[in-house]
This record gives C-alpha cells, structure tokens and sequence, in this order.
C-alpha cells in the first residue's frame, strides 16, 4: 500500500468532515462527506446529495471523484491515491457497494480511509475492499 503519512490522512480526514457539513441530506439526515488525494496531490470533496425521488441520491465518495474527473485531475492514468469518507457525526461509515466499484476504477490501490465497525479510523486498499472488482478488458 502506498504509505501515507500521518498529516496527509489528518489532512484529508479534515477535509472530507468538512464536506460533510454541506451534505444535502434531507431524508436520511446522515450527512456524509468525503476527500480524495490524485496523484498529482490535489484534493477533491464531496458530500452525499440526496433527491425527493431517494434512488437518485448521489454518495459523498462519488461526488468527489466524478468532481475531480470532470475538472481533468483523474483518469485512468493519473489514479486515485487516497480517499477518506466520514459521516458529520462521528458515526460509522465505509463507503458503500456503489462507491467501492468507483473508487476501484480509478485506483485499485488507493488507501481509502473511514471509521470501520470498531468504531476505529481504518486504512485498507480499495481492490482489498472490493475483491474481484469488476473491469472492462
Ligand atoms: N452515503 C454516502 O454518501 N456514502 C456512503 O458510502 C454510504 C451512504 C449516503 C447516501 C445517503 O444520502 C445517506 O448516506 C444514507 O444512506
């Protein structure tokens, strides 16, 4: 796993906490918010949006990093290097089925940073939390 070091997590750490204050979240009032590392050291954020129509709520994670491609900082060549999400609140969150597939397209070995089950912040690779990613050959 690339290392990371212990500012660069409090720093991204910070980042995605403070995304997650401006999470639209209006339904579930679970307000998420996340920061992702390029290559090039640029961070991106994002927080969850949510819709009247539930099924088109976008995650934090993915707001993120569709934010980033679409500014030209991520594609497959420049890869995601970290990604930390949290919930506004404290609680437990690892990204979800959805946002796991995404973050493996655009780093299989990114560091993706959240507050496992323990109730501990966890670091584990992206292709670890998604055995088997799927990928277009
Ligand atoms: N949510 C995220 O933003 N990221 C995740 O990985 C888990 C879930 C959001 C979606 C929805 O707005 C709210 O959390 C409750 O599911």
């Amino acid at each position: 796993m690339t290392e990371l070091s212990e500012e660069q997590i409090a720093q991204l750490v910070a980042a995605a906490q403070q995304a997650s204050e401006r999470a639209y979240a209006p339904f579930s009032k679970f307000y998420v918010g996340a920061a992702i590392l390029t290559h090039s050291g640029k961070i991106f954020t994002g927080c969850n949006v949510e819709n009247s129509s539930y099924g088109l709520t976008n995650c934090a994670e993915r707001t993120a990093i569709f934010s980033a491609v679409a500014a030209g900082a991520l594609d497959a060549q420049r890869e995601l290097m970290a990604i930390a999400v949290v919930n506004r609140d404290g609680a437990v969150c690892s990204p979800c089925g959805a946002c796991r597939q995404v973050i493996f397209e655009f780093g299989p070995e990114a560091v993706v940073i959240y507050r496992a089950n323990s109730g501990e912040i966890a670091q584990t690779k992206a292709k670890d939390l998604l055995p088997e990613g799927f990928r277009l050959r």
